[in-house]
């Protein structure tokens, strides 16, 4: 007789995040506006984070269930620790934490490239998501979840934008560290990497028609990406489904890498 397999009595749906606690960087606007909404939607609470008070306050009055938001600098060590206590303290814990808070200012070449540029690209993107998940990991118990926004341009940098691929791919490096480190807490690491969507970010690259043509010949599916097709990546890296997916790197591109 064949030996069977335990089948569960029921499996976690791969979206499921209703009642988890929420962190989200960069929540303000763009992709992370958009997350705040799509976990918001989905039953979970949410702790929105960026600089700007007033457009926190805006996404965070939009949202259909519970937020709180935090002002700051992801930059900022202790503000990233005060983001961690206040979220325990008004949600009792932390289940998920979305580092997405990111700038891409475009530059010229290495020469043209002031260090200033080079070191508050790196400063936001890759230490920023360091100290988020730092200050996660404090709180955090078995189960948890830290998921960074990448790019695909960590893995096919364009003209320009070094210092921007070099943060984005460093992101790569760190969550499989992390991944690792972490393991014997029970919390896994993970890296979401976007094509082009539509966001303030890529304003430069949509209103130049040379660069957005190009973007949509350099996707497989011939088109940007819509507000519908990158949420269920978070939410399956932060639901139950994937508690054995850890170190990875979850491309959301239309097959932009493929062509
Ligand atoms: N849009 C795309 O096509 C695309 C593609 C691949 C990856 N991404 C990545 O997706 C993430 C979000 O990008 P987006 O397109 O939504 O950009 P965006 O519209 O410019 O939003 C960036 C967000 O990050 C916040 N932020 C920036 N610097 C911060 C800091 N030092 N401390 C705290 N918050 C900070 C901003 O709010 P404040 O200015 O108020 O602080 C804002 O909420 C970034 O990591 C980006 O690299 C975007």
């Amino acid at each position: 007789m064949v030996e069977q397999i335990e089948i569960p009595r029921s499996f976690p749906r791969g979206a499921e995040v209703t009642g988890k606690r929420v962190v989200i960087t960069g929540a303000s606007r763009g992709l992370g506006a958009l997350l705040a909404h799509a976990f918001s939607q989905a039953g979970a609470s949410v702790s929105l984070v960026a600089r700007t008070e007033r457009d926190l306050k805006s996404v965070a009055e939009s949202l259909p269930g519970p937020s709180l938001w935090l002002s700051g600098d992801v930059t900022d060590e202790d503000f990233n620790e005060v983001v961690a206590d206040a979220t325990v303290a008004e949600w009792g814990g932390v289940d998920v934490w979305i580092a997405n808070a990111g700038i891409s200012p475009i530059v010229a070449g290495p020469r043209a490239t002031d260090p200033s540029v080079w070191r508050k690209v790196l400063e936001v993107n890759l230490t920023g998501a360091f100290l988020g998940a730092r200050a996660a990991a404090r709180v955090m118990g078995e189960g948890g979840r830290l998921i960074f926004t990448g790019s695909v341009l960590g893995e096919r940098p364009r003209e320009g934008l070094t210092a921007y691929s070099a943060s984005k791919a460093g992101l790569v490096g760190m969550a499989k560290g992390l991944a690792l480190d972490l393991a014997p807490a029970g919390i896994t690491v993970n890296v979401v990497a976007p094509g082009w969507f539509d966001s303030p970010l890529a304003d430069a690259w949509k209103n130049n028609a040379e660069l957005a043509a190009g973007i949509v010949g350099h996707t497989a599916q011939r088109r940007w990406g819509a507000s519908t097709d990158l949420a269920g990546a978070y939410q399956f890296l932060a639901s139950d489904a994937s508690s054995f997916v850890t170190g990875t790197v979850l491309n959301v591109d239309g097959g932009y890498l493929l062509v």
